[in-house]
């Protein structure tokens, strides 16, 4: 993935956008949305957005809109924004034409102007920007008192890329998940054609997730709901199949908030560090991210 500059009026740390990708995740990501897509997160979103016609929507760092479309389809006027020009052009060819598309940085979202949104999405793309603070602080201005924020990512406790990895145990016949680590914030490359193009890469960034619930919270949105899901998927045959359908069911792949806009009145004034343990993120390279 180049290295792209700063951008006026964004934060300091370069756009980690989906731009050098664009063309492959579309592919796999299709007009509907990816297996994951279709099985448990887009369901699971719409649930917590509980969407009703007329609802304004804002989806945070968008991709190529498969949530806009299928919300779109539901009565919702939804906009989404990502920082991607390739993503937003893929996403424009595919959807209707009455989905706005708007290119932004989702840690600045200067391109809204004053607008306002009932509600906000940001789906399996807050582990890809970094830092987190200033996303939630756009988005807060742009939603209207009492609106929701629902954010889905990989589960940070279980999920972590490289870190975390399947075990099994022959003298219990159990399926575990190992988890190297956990607690400190880092950042690591993520090969998307391991063989063929091992240059092209996105960045993931862990956190714990008591540094979403502050970053959350000092932007004056209060989590009301968490949910964990599990992959939907099931292994049929071999001699493992029963301790892996057991492990897929108990260890979550996903976890979702959502956070609703408190008034300004009553934010806390005192900030909260966002991680109480680390020092920042932790990188697999030494340049800033
Ligand atoms: C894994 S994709 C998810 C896209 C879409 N939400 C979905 O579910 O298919 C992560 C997205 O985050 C976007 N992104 C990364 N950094 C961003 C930033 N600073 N501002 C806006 N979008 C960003 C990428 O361009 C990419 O579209």
């Amino acid at each position: 993935m180049k290295k792209k500059g700063h951008r006026r009026g964004s934060p300091a740390a370069p756009l980690t956008d989906w731009g050098d990708v664009a063309k492959w995740y579309d592919q796999l990501v299709g007009e509907g949305g990816s297996e994951y897509h279709q099985h448990v997160v887009i369901p699971g979103v719409v649930r917590l957005l509980a969407p009703r016609g007329g609802m304004t929507v804002l989806d945070v760092a968008c991709g190529q809109g498969v949530l806009c479309r299928i919300l779109h389809r539901g009565g919702v006027k939804v906009t989404g924004v990502d920082s991607a020009a390739e993503l937003l052009r893929l996403a424009r060819m595919r959807s209707d034409a009455s989905i706005e598309f708007i290119k932004a940085d989702a840690r600045d979202l200067a391109p809204l102007g004053e607008r306002v949104f009932d509600s906000a999405a940001c789906v399996l793309a807050v582990q890809n920007i970094n830092p987190i603070r200033p996303v939630f602080a756009a988005v807060s201005r742009h939603l209207v008192e009492g609106g929701s924020l629902v954010i889905v990512m990989m589960h940070p406790c279980f999920r972590a890329p490289k870190t975390t990895s399947w075990g099994y145990d022959e003298q219990q016949r159990v399926q575990f998940r190992r988890v190297d680590k956990y607690l400190l914030p880092r950042k690591e490359p993520i090969v998307t054609h391991p063989g063929s193009a091992p240059d092209q890469y996105t960045w993931t960034f862990h956190r714990p997730i008591e540094s979403y619930v502050k970053a959350l919270r000092n932007e004056g949105l209060l989590i009301d709901a968490i949910e964990e899901w599990p992959s939907h998927k099931t292994s049929e045959a071999g001699p493992r199949a029963a301790a892996e359908n057991t492990a897929r069911k108990e260890t979550p792949m996903f976890m979702a908030l959502r956070a609703r806009k408190i008034s300004a009145a009553v934010v806390p004034a005192k900030r909260e560090q966002e991680t109480s343990h680390g020092r920042g993120v932790q990188g697999h390279q030494q340049d800033q991210v």
